[in-house]
């Protein structure tokens, strides 16, 4: 483990070529458990994680929602001298709502007009690719001819993909067809939809959505891309839905899981709190499907009566429907099909209850100076433990916070604590966790992330920034790991936030992230790479460790099953360093692996560079305890050993 200080002093004994500092480990020596839920993710709608990123829906403003005034995304195309207009209808809604009004005063087969949708940053096309498109529309008498749906180019010029429907009916109706590319398509996203007629008259439209093959071909699905990256994470949770989503801005804008379930048409989305709507087409079933993709488990996180904007529900009354609803949302998850809400979940499709182990209460509610948090969240406690006392109860007021608004009434039996800093305090405070109380409650690490910059992510200047962190944050990412790894007695589960960036103009409200992507692409940060070989190489028992270095950060797990000793390490510093690896207590085999991620610390990935910083695997042969081993400068290195 690193000692801070004294790095400069040993570096320059190390220079005068002094005998190599040794890590000894006595991997006879169990010393306390590794937790088996450590590595997980956490998530919320923020810079278009869902819309417009997870969530495979391409059509942008589907529903006519996002703006009241005029149809946002939409465009009016009347080609070749054809002449329309178009508008929101308020006169006329489709499912309760507005609809898009399309008056076609001149068309003709030569010279179509209609309604054109520039989708989140344009329509991916890619080659061979089908996608399914279905839309609600109606149309006047006077309307003939038949509706084509088609995938363009921005000018019209190229049609990649195109099909009909043979004519409208005069009452509301639902519309689905294919719509197939070619194989010599090169993929772009300069492109949008269209929804043409070749004949004067009017059509209103309702919900409009595409989707491309989604993951498992699921229907309102995930964009395969992005799942396979964080199923590659080997997350054990994924808390959900927030964060500041959770919250909203106000009370009627929080996550209001009720709203978000059932038929996509009849959820009426809400305003999210990073500055735009959401669709909520990624609703609370959907949040547990990922879970259930993923082979994770929810960390639920309930709404618990604050909002963003320091309005609070008084304890008491006026907090019990709010606690009803968590009670109602904790039965949508675990329930039985012969309970009300697991039978809602069945009919939504899915029968089988998910796992659940944690709940927690709230977010961030330190931010809530009225000191309400304590009252608000033993009201829940009490209630979640009468009903399901197997549940593990999360605050979201840890040691972090000041210790006046902690829970005092109740016992939580989590700790959920949030650390953004920068680099250089990551790696000063790697040791962090290393002195916590061993009696008080577990701890949850749901937030945290370096930044390299000196710009915190919420100073406007951090805007100016790429999206996702370079190498010198994930050595500091990686330090950080090994910290709570270390003390993964104590620390339950932790997760990098915020997981996902559309890098598009304008997508962002937060930096640094995980994993960017625009419409066609995705990569991984060297921060998602030092996750991911972390959390696919974890122990379930954590063995005695000795270090008189002071360079290298570490952390060393075994697994019980298989005999396996994994030895993480950290060098943040710009020359090599060689260890001496002294493994006591184990009869090590002569091979193993080690996986390295190493890069200088300004080397960083992106759409046009995804895979600049990748780990790279190597066998070790030859090892006998003790062996030398020299860790590259800027490294994170994991070295997968065999005992026999
Ligand atoms: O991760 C971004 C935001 O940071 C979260 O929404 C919030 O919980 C925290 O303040």
């Amino acid at each position: 483990m690193k000692k801070p200080f004294l790095s400069l002093v040993l570096l320059c004994a190390a220079s005068v070529a002094v005998a190599d500092p040794t890590l000894t480990i006595r991997a006879d020596k169990i010393v306390k458990p590794a937790s088996p839920m450590l590595y997980g993710l956490m998530t919320e709608e923020i810079n278009h994680s869902y819309d417009g990123g997870l969530y495979a829906e391409l059509i942008q403003n589907r529903a006519f929602l996002d703006d009241s005034q005029t149809p946002k995304c939409w465009s009016l195309v009347q080609n070749n001298g054809a002449a329309a207009t178009m508008a929101l209808d308020t006169g006329e809604t489709f499912n309760g709502k507005v609809s898009l009004r399309l008056d076609v005063t001149s068309a003709s087969k030569d010279s179509p007009a209609g309604v054109a949708n520039e989708g989140y940053w344009g329509i991916p096309v890619f080659p061979s690719t089908r996608y399914h498109a279905c839309f609600y529309a109606k149309a006047s008498p006077t309307l003939s001819g038949p509706v084509a749906a088609s995938i363009v180019s921005d000018d019209g010029a190229t049609v990649y993909a195109s099909a009909r429907v043979s004519h409208l009916s005069s009452d509301w109706k639902m519309y689905q067809v294919t719509l197939k590319t070619g194989r010599a398509i090169t993929p772009t996203a300069k492109t949008r939809f269209l929804l043409s007629v070749e004949n004067p008259g009017t059509v209103w439209l309702g919900c409009v959505s595409l989707f491309p093959p989604t993951w498992k071909n699921q229907p309102n699905g995930f964009r395969k891309d992005l799942l396979q990256m964080l199923i590659n994470m080997n997350p054990k949770f994924l808390r959900l839905p927030g964060g500041n989503y959770l919250e909203g801005n106000t009370i009627p804008d929080r996550f209001d899981w009720k709203k978000t379930i059932g038929p996509v048409i009849d959820r009426p989305g809400h305003d999210g709190p990073w500055g735009y709507r959401s669709t909520d087409g990624l609703g609370f079933l959907e949040y547990l499907r990922w879970c259930e993709d993923m082979n994770a488990e929810p960390v639920l996180a309930v709404y618990a009566g604050y909002s963003l904007n320091h309005t609070h529900v008084k304890p008491g009354i006026d907090l019990e429907p709010y606690v009803q609803d968590a009670l109602d949302e904790i039965e949508y998850v675990t329930g039985a099909t012969s309970t009300k809400w697991g039978a809602k979940r069945a009919k939504d499709g899915h029968p089988k209850p998910f796992p659940l182990h944690y709940v927690e209460i709230g977010n961030e509610d330190w931010f809530d100076g009225s000191g309400s948090y304590d009252e608000r969240f033993t009201q829940f406690y009490k209630a979640i433990k009468a009903k399901y006392p197997q549940l593990q109860c999360i605050s979201t007021i840890g040691n972090d916070a000041d210790a006046n608004l902690r829970v005092r009434s109740s016992n939580p039996d989590v700790l959920d604590e949030h650390y953004y800093r920068s680099a250089r305090v990551f790696l000063r405070d790697a040791s962090h966790f290393d002195n916590y109380d061993r009696n008080g409650p577990r701890i949850f690490v749901g937030e945290w992330a370096a930044h390299e910059s000196t710009f915190p992510p919420w100073d406007r200047r951090s805007a100016d920034l790429p999206p996702t962190p370079n190498m010198k944050a994930a050595l500091a990412d990686a330090a950080w790991m090994t910290g709570m790894e270390r003390n993964s007695d104590l620390i339950q589960m932790q997760s990098y936030a915020p997981l996902m960036v559309n890098v598009n103009p304008g997508a962002r409200q937060w930096r640094p992230d995980l994993i960017g992507y625009d419409t066609l692409h995705c990569y991984g940060s060297p921060s998602y790479y030092a996750i991911k070989i972390f959390a696919n190489n974890l122990g379930d028992q954590i063995p005695a460790v000795t270090s008189d270095d002071s360079t290298i950060y570490d952390s060393v797990t075994e697994n019980s099953k298989t005999g396996a000793i994994i030895i993480k390490l950290v060098n943040a510093q710009t020359n090599a360093q060689t260890l001496k690896l002294d493994i006591q207590g184990a009869r090590l085999k002569s091979d193993g692996t080690a996986v390295t991620l190493a890069a200088a610390p300004d080397a960083t990935n992106s759409i046009d560079n995804p895979t600049n910083v990748v780990p790279v695997v190597t066998k070790v042969t030859d090892i006998a305890s003790p062996f030398s081993y020299t860790v590259p400068a800027n490294s994170i290195v994991v070295l997968a050993l065999k005992s026999k």
